[in-house]
């Protein structure tokens, strides 16, 4: 399904108009009161009801309380505004809602309910506006959820919400975009589509990340929010590869936001792949591959990549136990959602990654 990006929240209203709702479900998260966006939305004639009870790693029984909301309330539309979370929880509540409420929905096969969803971003970043994919918890493990369905058949870019983004919140995420956009760039499923978003990703991000982070300069934050979708849109083609998949668990064990870890973990992966071009799994060959890294180095060196993470100061994490903690990272890389990476990544690679990440 085709997606329409919008420019600016004065579209929200018509959008709802469009779509004939009665009643919307505002999924938000706790940035809302902060944000100069809620005035409008606030103040919008359309009825609705909010739904606000989950974390920033949502609960599979927080989206259960939100689906029960939506249906009670008799809602037809969800929007949702507010960071990756945010995103993720409405598109939850779309797959989930015309579901058997006595049944664990995770188990009872997807399908389109039709219930229209409108992302409105508050983050540049994760480009959850634009992907099919959500990330909740159940029985304290993470679950992905994928569907095509769930893709936001509208979003909306308004860069006046980055205003109140925390410094370091905005960091996190502009790594998040980069990282996405280089690690599509490198994916076993990269098509000249992708290729092309993540182009234009990596080289708006690094044209504008100064001024967006030192100078807060309203036309560069734009300029990253739509970056982070064009990121967004590039890994909705091939999925995200082994930073990403190295990350998790650094988030989980020390706490680091998802940007953050993903970020400590993307030059590492790229200095052992330069080093191990022969060992490529992606089907066009190592040729192919060592090109597409030439491409991206002209963009971008892993060298300069590490250097940025300094000036930015995003510091690596400390252990506790170290040995143990390297071993419970190690055993934590989900080894399917290796298989995106074009370059095999053993165990003893990926331990000697770890142990450069982490400090002693
Ligand atoms: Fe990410």
């Amino acid at each position: 399904m085709e997606q329409r990006i919008l420019s600016g929240i004065g579209c929200l209203e018509a959008a709802l108009k469009e779509l004939g709702t009665r009643k919307y479900l505002l999924v938000r998260d706790s940035s809302y009161p902060y944000l100069s966006i809620r005035n409008y939305i606030d103040a919008l004639p359309a009825p609705h009801v909010v739904f606000d009870g989950f974390s920033s790693n949502p609960l599979y029984e927080d989206v259960c309380k939100g689906v029960a909301l939506f249906n009670r309330e008799g809602c037809d539309t969800i929007v949702a505004v507010g960071g990756g979370s945010a995103i993720d929880v409405g598109k939850c509540i779309k797959l989930f809602s015309k579901m058997e409420p006595e049944q664990n929905f995770l188990f009872q096969g997807y399908k389109d309910t039709g219930v229209p969803l409108i992302a409105v971003p508050t983050t540049a970043g994760t480009g959850s506006e634009s992907t099919r994919y959500a990330v909740i918890y159940y029985q304290g493990k993470k679950q992905s959820i994928t569907h095509d369905s769930i893709r936001p058949p509208i979003a909306i870019l308004d860069s006046s919400v980055l205003k109140t983004l925390p410094l370091y919140q905005k960091k996190c995420t502009m790594l998040d975009a980069l990282c996405q956009g280089i690690e599509s760039w490198w994916s076993v499923n990269s098509t000249q589509e992708s290729k092309g978003y993540s182009r234009l990703a990596v080289e708006t991000i690094l044209e504008n990340m100064d001024a967006y982070i030192r100078d807060n300069d309203e036309k560069a934050a734009e300029k990253i929010l739509l970056a982070a979708n064009f990121a967004g849109r590039a890994i909705n083609i091939t999925q995200t590869t082994a930073p990403h998949a190295m990350s998790y668990k650094l988030t989980s064990l020390y706490g680091l936001p998802h940007g953050h870890a993903v970020a400590m973990c993307l030059p590492e992966v790229w200095e052992y792949m330069l080093g191990h071009l022969e060992r490529c799994v992606d089907r066009r060959g190592p040729a192919y591959l060592k090109a597409v890294l030439d491409e991206i180095a002209e963009r971008i060196t892993y060298e300069r990549f590490q250097k940025l993470l300094d000036q930015l100061e995003m510091r690596r994490p400390a252990a506790k136990g170290r040995e143990q903690e390297i071993e419970i990272l190690v055993d934590a890389v989900n080894p399917v959602r290796l298989n995106n990476n074009p370059v095999a990544l053993p165990s003893d690679g990926i331990r000697s990654m770890y142990e450069r990440i982490v400090l002693k």
